[in-house]
């Protein structure tokens, strides 16, 4: 297994839909899996989508017990939300916004229908923190940041500290 480099904003690949998976049941496909598990668990994360990787291809892993416990371990490849309900509005960060946090309003709980690595259907339904990053690692997929939920005040504030973090190499 590897461990992969997660690229972060601004980088294209981020806001770059990504491009649905037509292969299935591949000893490759088998093998990103495992890596984008060992590169999630290895960054505390409770989901990583492959553009993180710098990987344009539509496919998701998340585990909101971050490796605790197997039942959590989702994998989604060509997902899409199909019901979504209720409303939070809590905390959320992103691996490839290292550092910053803001609150977000999603849908309390959300279904998501996807293929697993086999490409049979499966469908997940979360609640509070699973719905949450459903639905963040969704938009990842089409190119969406969690940064583009926000006001432009509190994007704008997060954008202009990141520069300035490029441009003292700590970025
Ligand atoms: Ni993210």
């Amino acid at each position: 297994m590897a461990v992969h480099k997660i690229v972060k904003y601004p980088e294209p690949v981020l806001t770059t839909p990504a491009a649905p998976v037509t292969e299935f049941g591949t000893a490759e496909l088998r093998q990103l899996i495992a890596d984008m598990f060992e590169t999630m668990y290895g960054a505390n994360g409770v989901g990583l989508a492959a553009p993180q990787i710098a990987l344009s291809r539509r496919i998701t892993v998340i585990d909101c017990s971050v490796g605790e416990d197997t039942s959590q371990r989702h994998v989604l490849i060509n997902p899409e939300i199909i019901a979504a309900e209720g409303e939070q509005d809590d905390e959320e960060g992103c691996l490839s916004v290292p550092g910053f946090r803001a609150n977000v309003r999603r849908a309390l709980r959300a279904t998501a229908r996807a293929q697993d690595v086999d490409g049979n259907p499966v469908e997940v339904t979360g609640e509070g923190l699973l719905a949450r990053a459903l639905q963040h690692e969704i938009d990842h997929l089409n190119g969406i940041l969690f940064l583009s939920h926000l006001t432009a005040l509190k994007r704008d504030l997060i954008k202009r500290k990141i520069k300035k973090l490029q441009k003292n190499g700590e970025w």
